[in-house]
């Protein structure tokens, strides 16, 4: 399966904090905000990776990720001239997927909780033998605000709206989205919505209407956490930390991730931890490395 994080919009319900800076690459607690969807992407398995952002913001991200080699990982990178849609992932990522399967992940989005990396690979291996289209929900207090779907008790996707007036149930459409390769087609073929967008609930509905969508409860115990304000933006970051002090572990630590999923060695990981060593960051990178044998 191939990824795809889209990073790019215009960050306008941010400002001023991002009229010089990419939300994506906006601090949650100790790392950019871009790091949590990758991580979510990597403990996927998926080691090919589109970064989609604007002209303007995609040389930074460059500059943060590089080519992924270090983390065992293949970045490319695309840019979206203007927000035209979530859908446009998949046209400006056509052959990035090639024939593969894909998922997106939205730059923003960041999702924490137990047992995470067992759901997703399940539903990624779902996704590559019984195709279709593989959504998450989470029960939220303000559907209104987000995509918002109804599924049967086996999980088959009934119904998907965006941002309703009059929501159907709580649960929120996430910002992580898997499909077969049908994608592709589906995407190129969309009609841009009444707001001018290549909508992703359209491209969801697609699916639907075919009897090949599913949503995957992600109930309680699990965090969906919200960016979109300068409040759920500090509460966000003050989650990751209270977690990350209390527990001694780290969220969405790229390196470990990849150190755990056997992409780089212990010794590899010491070298990227050391290249931070004055962080708290690099510091945990270096333990992590340490205990998993690293030798000198
Ligand atoms: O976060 C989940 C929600 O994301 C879903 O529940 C909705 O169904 C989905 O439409 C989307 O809603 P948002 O209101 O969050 O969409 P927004 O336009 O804010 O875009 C989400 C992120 O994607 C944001 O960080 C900006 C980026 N983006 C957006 C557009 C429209 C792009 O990179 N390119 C785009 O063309």
């Amino acid at each position: 399966m191939k990824g795809i994080v889209l990073a790019g919009g215009s960050g306008t319900r941010l400002h001023p904090v991002t009229r010089a800076v990419s939300k994506q690459l906006l601090p949650v607690y100790d790392k950019p905000m871009i790091y949590y969807p990758i991580s979510v992407l990597m403990i996927a398995g998926i080691r090919d990776i589109l970064i989609i952002s604007t002209p303007v913001d995609l040389p930074a991200f460059q500059r943060l990720l590089g080519d992924g080699h270090e983390l065992g990982l293949n970045f490319s990178y695309a840019e979206q001239a203007e927000p035209n849609g979530l859908a446009e992932a998949f046209i400006i990522g056509a052959d990035h997927v090639g024939d593969d399967t894909a998922a997106l992940v939205l730059g923003d989005n960041i999702f924490h909780g137990q047992g995470f990396s067992t759901i997703l690979q399940r539903a990624v291996t779902q996704v590559e033998s019984d195709k279709g289209a593989t959504l998450f929900g989470y029960p939220v207090g303000d559907p209104e605000r987000y995509g918002v779907g109804e599924a049967d008790p086996t999980g088959k996707l009934l119904s998907i709206e965006e941002k309703p007036a009059e929501p159907r149930s709580n649960r929120a459409i996430t910002g992580l989205y898997l499909y077969d390769n049908d994608v592709v087609r589906l995407a190129a073929d969309l009609e841009p919505s009444p707001r001018g967008e290549l909508e992703i609930t359209d491209l969801n509905l697609a699916y639907m209407h075919r009897g090949d969508a599913r949503l995957i409860d992600l109930g309680r115990g699990f965090a969906w956490l919200d960016t979109g304000t300068h409040e759920s933006m500090l509460e966000a970051g003050q989650y990751v930390a209270v977690l990350e002090h209390r527990q001694g572990v780290r969220i969405a630590c790229l390196e470990e991730i990849a150190l755990r999923e056997g992409w780089i060695t212990p010794d590899d990981t010491l070298r990227l931890g050391r290249a931070q060593a004055k962080s708290r960051y690099g510091e945990y990178v270096i333990d992590v490395a340490r205990r998993a044998g690293a030798t000198d």
